[in-house]
């Protein structure tokens, strides 16, 4: 597993490579055959009414997210969603015994279960919390590095608090429907900036932070995902609007996977309003011309517009669309409006292309309080409940 991390560029510095060689996956996942604990994927280990509440996270996003970390020997690290103790019991090797690691996680068993695992890996250096990781751990404050290994809406400002200058806060972010790991650095000025973004796909925040997106079911197998910031979506509306199919158009461009994440699809989100990403179970039609397999079966992006949607769709024949590489995508118009909805996605396609089809990755973000001045005017912006996100190009 460590060679093919290595091989792939997903682990790239020294600590971080013999941490994966020195902690043994295998001892926070009991249970589970030896060959699935070291297969790069990441693992269910609890559901609660059928939803997946905890995973160990796969081996290749916990590498790239410990790289945009960069820790230190001596420093000292809140973890929000502790879950198998796997990802602090790595980090606590970074950090070394001048180090410390505090890990919380919201539920109680996980945390007993944690410190059996790092029991038996014979991993000292770990402090298991349960508690709401909203809140952060004020007792064990200031911390070098805070990382969420589960997703937030917002940038609570208990975190930000809780660095010390200079410290970094490493979380994936839902920002428009795309989930961003972004490595921000708390500056004198009180921003944070970004150092690095990467797609990511976290499990959701549990408790007082969990926020509310909304999802909207028009018809049985498909679900719309509202992001944040946006108005809600007529149920109704979407149902009619599918029941008359208009003509389907091809895209300027093939897509993958990614791209309709945090690609093309996030850039749709920055540009038109009404984008939403559909979900569809196996037994909905559009799941066999999905791109990815999400939560819910396959992953779609989709702009909603008064009278109708226009819904990127893998086009015919082009395979399971589940793979690494892109296939050949089309846009295809529902109801009176989905003509004018279908013409804004190809135009906003044809920017995307015109601008070098940027992913996630080549995006610079900031983050500030609710309120306070924003550091890049004319930047796209998404206002939370408690902060203010700015996203634009960066350098790639
Ligand atoms: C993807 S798992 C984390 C994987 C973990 N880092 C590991 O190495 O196994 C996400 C975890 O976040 C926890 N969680 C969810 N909401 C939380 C909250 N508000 N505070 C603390 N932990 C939370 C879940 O219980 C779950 O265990």
């Amino acid at each position: 597993m460590v060679d093919a991390l290595r091989t792939s560029g997903r682990i790239c510095s020294g600590p971080v490579e013999q941490a994966f060689r020195a902690v043994p996956r295998h001892a926070f996942l009991p249970g589970t055959p030896i060959e699935a604990a070291y297969a790069d994927e990441a693992l269910t280990v609890q559901r609660r009414a059928g939803v997946a509440t905890s995973s160990a996270s796969q081996p290749s996003m916990m590498a790239i997210m410990l790289e945009q970390l960069d820790l230190r020997p001596g420093h000292r690290v809140l973890e929000i969603g502790a879950g198998t103790g796997y990802n602090a019991a790595l980090m606590a090797h970074v950090v070394g015994a001048a180090g410390s690691v505090t890990a919380v996680d919201i539920d109680a068993e996980l945390v007993s279960s944690a410190a059996a695992h790092l029991a038996a890996a014979g991993m000292a250096g770990v402090e298991l919390i349960c508690a709401d990781g909203a809140l952060g751990h004020p007792p064990r404050a200031p911390y070098d590095r805070i990382v969420l290994t589960v997703c937030s809406v917002d940038v609570r400002p208990e975190w930000v608090a809780q660095l010390a200058e200079g410290g970094r806060l490493l979380l994936p972010l839902a920002v428009l429907g795309s989930q961003l790991s972004v490595a921000l650095d708390l500056g004198a000025d009180g921003i944070l900036r970004s150092g690095s973004v990467r797609g990511c796909s976290f499990i959701r925040l549990r408790g007082i932070g969990a926020g509310s997106d909304a999802t909207v079911r028009p018809v049985d197998g498909l679900l719309i995902a509202v992001p944040e910031s946006r108005g809600g979506v007529d149920p109704h509306a979407v149902a009619a609007a599918l029941a008359a199919p208009g003509p389907a158009r091809r895209l300027p461009v093939s897509l993958g996977a990614s791209d309709v994440w945090d690609g093309f699809g996030l850039w749709l989100a920055l540009t038109e309003p009404g984008t939403v990403r559909l979900l569809a179970h196996d037994d909905h039609p559009f799941s066999a011309r999905m791109f990815a397999p999400g939560p819910a079966g396959g992953v779609t992006v989709a702009l909603v517009v008064d009278a109708g949607l226009a819904v990127v769709l893998r086009g015919d024949g082009t395979g399971d669309g589940t793979g690494d590489g892109t296939v050949d995508a089309e846009v295809q118009a529902f109801g009176p409006g989905g003509a004018t909805a279908a013409e804004l996605v190809l135009a906003a396609a044809r920017r995307w292309v015109d601008g070098g089809s940027p992913s996630s990755a080549e995006l610079e973000v900031a983050v500030v309080p609710r309120g306070h001045p924003v550091p890049w005017p004319g930047a796209a912006r998404v206002d939370k409940e408690h902060s203010t996100v700015q996203l634009r190009p960066g350098s790639r």
